[in-house]
């Protein structure tokens, strides 16, 4: 089978097989943002269940930026005990597992972050849930200095602790793809303006990152195809700078699309077509093949194993990324492997409120559900309905936001 494979990235390190575990924000660390047992188990389960390379969910680079209340964060090197252990689910397996290591930016929750920066002083606009993000302000220069170096010393601490390589999240509307976005980089410095600048902050990160790791060290980066919103980083720019992070010898692109205000990464908002259809970027990274020669992985709507082998028999991408079916399925890989899963089934949850069914939110967390009963030993509940996801997220935010209070709380007092 063409996804049983071996893949070997520009820097040497070997990929077992190319299905990969892409990002899925945990948020199962509310108390101390540390990586806790469920977290530490349900990372064991998917390394079970045999995929070359597990990425996890984001992961932040600065404890006074906090996406959702209860994202593990790696800052320094207070919790390098558990990280280990979270590390060592892949230990002796040949198998990968990198932190996808993060910076919201504006796309970060206010009643968790007293000071939100961005790029520019834009705010995110969330069709009815705009009042969960706050006015950023404008970050200066020696801040994005400091930031740069941030995610180089996380991804440091990360490799001492024995992950076995780190990702970059440059997609979905986060600080690195609001560098990029024109609509949310108005800078007039050299940061902002034409896309050589505004590229310039993650080049800026992958060099510092690269510093401090090493060559043989993998380091990938999850960029958009394209943000989906008028104004916002074309497809003809994410070829570019495509072309940018290759040319520096970046190990793994993996490809996705769209941010809080047009999720296009999960399919919601998109056409009908795009969302029936596999493979939402497909076309994308098609064109992206031509131009580079570094491992690409695309993510968003796989769903059968005839598609994910085509692909890669094409030699269309190398790394075929999957992350709702994961939920369901943590042993996916092996079953696909032996021939017994040909086909993801993959619920859509709907409560028949179009606003909430096209934000994604529903969707998102109804896979977050998922991932909480892996850790605790559970097995999936394919008919779990919208409206129970609904109420559980109430209860579960309300103690979240009570956590992550006190926890913004001490970082502030720092
Ligand atoms: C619960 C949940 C959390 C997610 N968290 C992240 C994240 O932390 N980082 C990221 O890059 N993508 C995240 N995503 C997006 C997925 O990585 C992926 O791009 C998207 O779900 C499409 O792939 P799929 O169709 O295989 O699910 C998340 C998706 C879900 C459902």
């Amino acid at each position: 089978m063409n996804l049983q494979k071996e893949l070997i990235l520009p820097c040497g390190a070997k990929l077992q097989n190319r299905i990969a575990k892409s990002a899925m924000s945990e948020n199962m660390s509310p108390r101390h943002n540390d990586p806790t047992n469920a977290l530490i188990h349900a990372y064991q389960r998917w390394a079970d269940g045999g995929a070359g390379l597990l990425v996890t969910g984001n992961v932040m680079v600065d404890r006074k930026a906090i996406g959702e209340p209860g994202n593990v964060i790696v800052d320094d090197k207070t919790n390098v005990g558990l990280l280990r252990q979270w590390a060592a689910v892949v230990k002796d397996t040949g198998l990968h597992i990198w932190p996808q290591i993060n910076h919201p930016g504006r796309q970060a929750l206010g009643a968790i972050n007293k000071d939100v920066v961005a790029p520019s002083a834009v705010r995110t606009k969330v069709k009815g849930m705009s009042a969960l993000f706050k006015q950023p302000r404008a970050l200066t220069e020696s801040e994005i200095i400091a930031i740069i170096d941030r995610f180089g010393n996380s991804a440091a601490i990360s490799k001492d602790a024995g992950f076995t390589g780190v990702q970059i999240h440059g997609a979905h509307g986060y600080l690195v793809s609001q560098f990029l976005s024109p609509l949310a980089n108005q800078r007039k410095d050299q940061w902002g303006g034409n896309l050589e600048n505004r590229a310039r902050f993650v080049l800026e990160i992958y060099r510092n990152i690269r510093a401090k790791v090493g060559p043989d060290f993998p380091i990938g980066i999850k960029i958009n195809s394209a943000d989906f919103q008028r104004g916002g980083f074309t497809e003809e720019e994410s070829m570019e700078v495509v072309q940018l992070l290759s040319a520096e010898g970046i190990d793994l692109i993996e490809i996705s699309g769209g941010t809080y205000e047009q999720p296009a990464m999960i399919g919601a908002g998109q056409k009908k077509s795009t969302q029936e259809r596999e493979a939402y970027f497909l076309d994308y990274v098609k064109k992206a093949r031509k131009l580079v020669q570094t491992p690409l992985m695309l993510t968003g709507g796989f769903r059968t194993v005839a598609t994910m082998e085509k692909a890669i028999a094409d030699g269309e991408l190398d790394i075929v990324g999957l992350a709702r079916p994961f939920t369901l399925h943590p042993d996916l890989p092996n079953h696909i492997f032996d021939g017994s899963l040909t086909r993801l089934e993959i619920p859509t949850p709907k409560t028949g409120i179009k606003a909430l069914d096209t934000s994604g939110f529903v969707d998102t967390m109804w896979h977050e559900i998922h991932i909480a009963r892996l850790g605790e030993g559970k097995v999936p509940n394919p008919k779990l309905s919208a409206y129970s996801v609904i109420g559980h997220n109430l209860s579960a935010t309300l103690k979240k936001l009570v956590f992550g209070r006190s926890i913004f709380q001490r970082a502030t007092k720092k």
